[in-house]
C-alpha cells in the first residue's frame, strides 16, 4: 500500500470515527456543553474531548508532520486519538473501544486556569 493509500485509508477511518462521535455528541444532554456558539463553526477552531474517544478538531486547521509537510484532512472535522493505540495516528481508527479507554469526566484538580 502505497504512502497515499494509507494516508486516504487513515482519512476514510478518521470521517467515520468523527462522524460517529459527533452523532453520539448531538445526542447528548445540552448540559454536556459545546465548543462555540451557532454560526461560529467556520470561523473558529474548536477541540472537543469525546468522553472516552477522540479529540474532535472542527474549523480552519492544519495537521503537520514533524518536518512540516501538511496532512490534507479534507475535511472540516477530524478524530484525533488521544488513546495511543490507532494504528493510523494522528487519526483515531476506533481502537480506543478495543481497548476500553476512559476519561476523566471532569478536568483534574491541577488544570490550569481557562482564559477568559
Ligand atoms: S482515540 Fe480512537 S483510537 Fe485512539
Amino acid at each position: 500500500m502505497s504512502d497515499q493509500d494509507a494516508l486516504a485509508q487513515a482519512l476514510a477511518v478518521a470521517e467515520a470515527q468523527a462522524a460517529e462521535a459527533e452523532a453520539e455528541l448531538r445526542a447528548a444532554p445540552a448540559s454536556a456543553g459545546r465548543g462555540h456558539a451557532p454560526g461560529a463553526a467556520d470561523a473558529l477552531v474548536s477541540i472537543t474531548a469525546y468522553p472516552n474517544g477522540p479529540l474532535l478538531v472542527r474549523g480552519p486547521f492544519e495537521i503537520l508532520t514533524p518536518d512540516g509537510t501538511v496532512i490534507p484532512p479534507g475535511r472540516k472535522t477530524v478524530a484525533l486519538c488521544r488513546c495511543g493505540v490507532s494504528t493510523l495516528k494522528p487519526f483515531c481508527d476506533g481502537s480506543h473501544k478495543a481497548v476500553r479507554f476512559r476519561t476523566e469526566a471532569e478536568p483534574p484538580d491541577n488544570a490550569p486556569p481557562a482564559l477568559d
